[in-house]
């Protein structure tokens, strides 16, 4: 299916992943609506992309916020849900509170878009929720993401059944590079060091690479209950 004169909501739309799957849908001829927190980063990203992106604030943890923007949004015919934050330590040390907050965001937030979702998506049209390698390629470090990601990807599998004919997939990026200029560069560079010393494909992957995974799930009308890796091999 292609996207042309599509309607896509990408929440944590402004940066990173789901910023270059706002581009690429637009270059592939879709509209989208940007959400995130920071309106400063959304009005950023907008008129970086140009016609065909507009954006919401909305924190997904609000879940009247959630019912109301989405609603303001009008019919659309896919949801991508990106928004998520980072949290990580080792497991006897992490706070219960900094575990709680990632479920919170990671996997509370998407369900709750989800579901808000519902009544103005298309059922033509696809849900692409999230998840993460270190669900099934764990990490010392990282509990709370590998418990957060086997969440959603068991949620994936339930709603393709419950909510079909809507689609609903997720995809699970790998080590992918969207530091640039949020790490100091000496920790940037021992990153990709790290990184390329680990996996296959020698590199971390880019967020275009992640994207253009995205759109695959997007467009594929015979594809639901799927968790696409996008890893570069581990
Ligand atoms: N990059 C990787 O290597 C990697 C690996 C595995 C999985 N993933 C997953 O890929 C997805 C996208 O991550 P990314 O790497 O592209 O990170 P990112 O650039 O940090 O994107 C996350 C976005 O979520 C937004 N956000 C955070 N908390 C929010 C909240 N409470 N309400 C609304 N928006 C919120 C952030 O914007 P504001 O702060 O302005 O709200 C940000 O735009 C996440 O689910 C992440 O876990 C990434």
């Amino acid at each position: 299916m292609s996207l042309s004169g599509k309607r896509i909501v990408i929440t944590g739309g402004a940066t990173g992943i789901g910023r270059a799957i706002a581009g690429l849908a637009v270059e592939r001829g879709a509209a989208v609506v940007v959400t995130g927190r920071t309106e400063a980063t959304l009005k950023a990203a907008v008129t970086e992309i140009g016609p065909g992106a507009d954006y919401r604030v909305l924190d997904v943890t609000d879940a009247e916020a959630v019912e109301r923007v989405l609603a303001s949004v009008g019919p659309f015919d896919h949801l991508v849900t990106g928004a998520a934050e980072i949290v990580a330590g080792p497991f006897t040390e992490l706070p219960e509170t900094d575990a709680r907050s990632l479920f919170e965001t990671k996997f509370w937030g998407q369900y709750r878009a989800a579901k808000a979702a519902v009544p103005h998506i298309a059922p033509d049209g696809s849900i692409l929720f999230f998840s993460g390698y270190l669900y099934r390629k764990a990490e010392a470090g990282f509990s709370g993401f590998a418990a957060v990601n086997g969440a959603v990807e068991g949620l994936v599998k339930a709603l393709a059944i419950e909510l079909a004919p809507l689609r609903v997939n997720a995809i699970s990026p790998g080590q992918i590079d969207v530091y640039e200029g949020r790490m100091d560069p000496d920790a940037h560079a021992r990153f990709r060091a790290d990184v390329a010393a680990q996996i296959p494909a020698g590199r971390p992957g880019t967020a275009a690479e992640a994207a253009h995974a995205a759109l695959f799930l997007l467009e594929n009308t015979f594809t639901t209950g799927t968790t696409l890796d996008v890893d570069g091999g581990r």
